[in-house]
């Protein structure tokens, strides 16, 4: 191999590791800055305010949405049923939101306990940062 076709085969081998690199960097999970999460944000919440009342349902668009402890983690779960768009109940004693149209039925994390509803419960995404739920829609 001459000098030039070796100084070739390197510049070619220097692109291709540049563009995966940059193209890898594109599809990266990275995470929130709270300058991004103040640009997106839909709702600011204290935890403890969270944790004081252990339910909260919160409005954001006409949509209503349960913050709740479950299990060590607070679940962020949109209140319509997956079934027919119903607006679900929340039974706080016995722990289960329940659909007042054709009788879904879901646990606190939102898994599906009882049809006709196809599905589980839609999770809202929430970030925890400086004491503060922050729920943004990305
Ligand atoms: S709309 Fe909820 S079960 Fe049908």
């Amino acid at each position: 191999m001459n000098r030039r076709k070796f100084l070739v085969k390197i510049a070619n081998l220097i692109f291709i590791i540049f563009s995966l690199t940059l193209f890898s960097s594109l599809f990266k999970k990275r995470d929130i800055s709270l300058e991004e999460l103040r640009q997106t944000v839909q709702y600011r919440i204290e935890l403890e305010e969270i944790k004081r009342k252990k339910f909260l349902v919160i409005y954001i668009k006409n949509d209503p949405i349960l913050l709740v402890q479950s299990n060590d983690k607070i679940q962020a779960l949109l209140l319509r049923c997956p079934h027919r768009g119903c607006t679900l109940y929340l039974d706080r004693e016995r722990k289960l939101i329940s659909c007042p149209c054709h009788g879904s039925l879901f646990d606190l994390d939102g898994k599906r306990l009882r049809g006709p509803a196809p599905t589980d419960l839609r999770k809202i995404n929430y970030k925890i940062k400086d004491k503060f739920l922050y729920i943004y829609f990305t």
